[in-house]
């Protein structure tokens, strides 16, 4: 049998990381994280699209390694709030942000704002990078919700407890792992690049390091 070709995720978010390995898994496909390479240097991430980003994770460290990379980038977007945090999710409430402080930020970001006028998505883009750096494969996916002002739940991570999905009254805090990668704006994201990344896969493995 052929060893599992190795492919790099270029995402040092331990939690989303976890997420993406768990997407992938059922596929017979194996990531290996960035944080397994100290001489990957950080990506600057400085584009002003979750695709931007997104293809910056992967051909940056892909080029550096001469490895495939998956780079993920995803967001909250909150309308009453113009699109923010948006690409600063992570970083939302500045340096030294944590999950704790961003969401303390977007509660009072919204005050005032009316539960019904609450409205949300999360955004993840998904790119994958050759050897060389060059993006081979992108996939983006949306996950639509609503921001409420008490925290629910201690599932997932980020603006988990407080983006409910309306069609399951629950919101990401809440619901279990299995459903939210059925429905979440990653699991969509992979959903359609999946197909591609198989088709990828012989390639891969006699392209891997
Ligand atoms: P990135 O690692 O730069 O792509 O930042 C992603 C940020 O967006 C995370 O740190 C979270 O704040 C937020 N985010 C993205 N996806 C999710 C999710 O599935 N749940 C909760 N927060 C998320």
């Amino acid at each position: 049998m052929s060893p599992t070709p190795q492919i790099v995720l270029g995402s040092r978010n331990r939690k989303k990381s976890q997420e993406v390995a768990e997407i992938l898994a059922p596929h017979g496909v194996q990531v290996v994280s960035i944080s397994t390479f100290p001489q990957a240097r950080e990506v600057d991430e400085d584009g002003a699209t979750f695709a931007e980003n997104a293809a910056k994770k992967a051909s940056q460290p892909a080029l550096e390694l001469g490895c495939w990379v998956i780079g993920e980038d995803s967001g909250l977007i909150v309308d009453a709030l113009g699109g923010r945090p948006g690409v600063f999710s992570a970083r939302y409430s500045g340096p030294g942000a944590t999950d704790e402080s961003n969401n303390q930020k977007l509660q009072q970001e919204l005050t005032g704002v009316e539960p019904t006028r609450r409205t949300a998505a999360y955004v993840c883009t998904v790119a994958l990078a050759d050897p060389t750096g060059t993006i081979r494969l992108t996939a983006e996916g949306r996950c639509s919700g609503l921001i409420i002002s008490e925290s629910r739940g201690t599932n997932g991570f980020g603006y988990d407890p407080y983006f409910l999905v309306r069609e399951h009254h629950r919101t990401f805090g809440e619901l279990s792992s299995r459903v939210k990668h059925q429905i979440s704006h990653r699991a969509r994201a992979f959903a359609q690049f999946i197909p591609g990344l198989l088709k990828l896969l012989p390639e891969i493995g006699s392209t891997s390091r």
